[in-house]
């Protein structure tokens, strides 16, 4: 039976990674994101190189009603979703009392309220069914606060949180949730987060997007609670184990506001 997979933030980066590794394994994939026509270019793409069914879905989910929206869509042409891949995000730089409020609580309308809403949605059809998998996207930033990057980080933090909670009430019912946090990587994020001045968007670490989703793909099929791509992330993300918080914040800092 072919299974189907919702991965949002299909258009760029990661979720584009991801579209392409399930529609090679064979998936049905669900595209979803807000720009129509990178996600009916994709669909073509990956139906032409892979032979799979795709299915786009124009949404905004950093509108409060977009996961809603997205959910009915699919249940209306009777799809289940046997993998959900929740990815869709964003960043932003800057001091928070210097940052533009709409910007700012848009970001966290996408990266905390769509992901959980999401799950919400979509976790009873599976628990009900006995199977599924959930796939959080969370960032190294989840493990540590990043000034400069006060929301952002803190959307981070609470995705790895829910994850690990989530996954602990999920033990038994045939549904995992596992969060992947991956390090610096190479996609459009960095622009997008105004950024692209900054050190950090071309550090050496930095990963493909192709390499995180394989990654990714593994600790979701093996339901693990979290993974962090590539040893150096991982060493990253112990800093505030072995170091007082306070002085981990201060370094984290100071390697965000390297400028090129
Ligand atoms: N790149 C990194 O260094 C890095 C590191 C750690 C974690 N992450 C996380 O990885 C995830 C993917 O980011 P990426 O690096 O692949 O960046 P990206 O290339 O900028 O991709 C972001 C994706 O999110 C979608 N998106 C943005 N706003 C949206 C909205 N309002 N509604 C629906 N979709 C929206 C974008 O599509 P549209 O513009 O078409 O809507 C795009 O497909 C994010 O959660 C990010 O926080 C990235």
């Amino acid at each position: 039976m072919m299974l189907t997979v919702l991965i949002t933030g299909a258009s760029s980066g990661i979720g584009k990674a991801f579209a392409e590794l399930f529609a090679r394994k064979g998936y049905r994939v669900i595209l979803a994101s807000r720009n129509e026509g990178k996600l009916s270019e994709l669909a073509e793409q990956l139906e032409r190189k892979y032979g799979v069914e795709t299915i786009s879905v124009a949404v905004d989910l950093a509108d409060s009603g977009g996961p809603e929206q997205l959910y009915k869509e699919l249940r209306l042409q009777q799809i289940a979703v046997d993998v959900l891949i929740n990815n869709a995000g964003i960043g932003s730089f800057g001091k928070l009392y210097e940052m533009d409020v709409h910007s700012e609580l848009a970001m966290i309308q996408l990266n905390v309220h769509s992901l959980s809403h999401l799950m919400m949605l979509f976790l009873p059809d599976m628990v009900q069914r006995g199977s599924g998998r959930i796939l959080n996207v969370g960032s190294t930033t989840s493990f540590y606060a990043c000034p400069l990057s006060a929301n952002y980080s803190a959307s981070k933090a609470f995705v790895l949180s829910l994850t690990e909670a989530v996954a602990s009430e999920l033990q038994g019912t045939g549904v995992s949730v596992t969060a992947l946090c991956p390090g610096a990587t190479g996609t459009d994020f960095f622009r997008r987060a105004k950024m692209e001045n900054q050190k950090i968007a071309k550090q050496e670490a930095t990963m493909t997007p192709d390499k995180v989703a394989e990654i990714g793909y593994r600790a979701l099929m093996r339901s693990k609670t979290f993974v962090i791509p590539g040893f150096q992330n991982w060493l990253l993300a112990q800093a505030p184990r072995l170091f007082p918080r306070r002085f981990v914040t201060k370094i984290t800092r100071g390697v965000l506001e390297q400028k090129l």
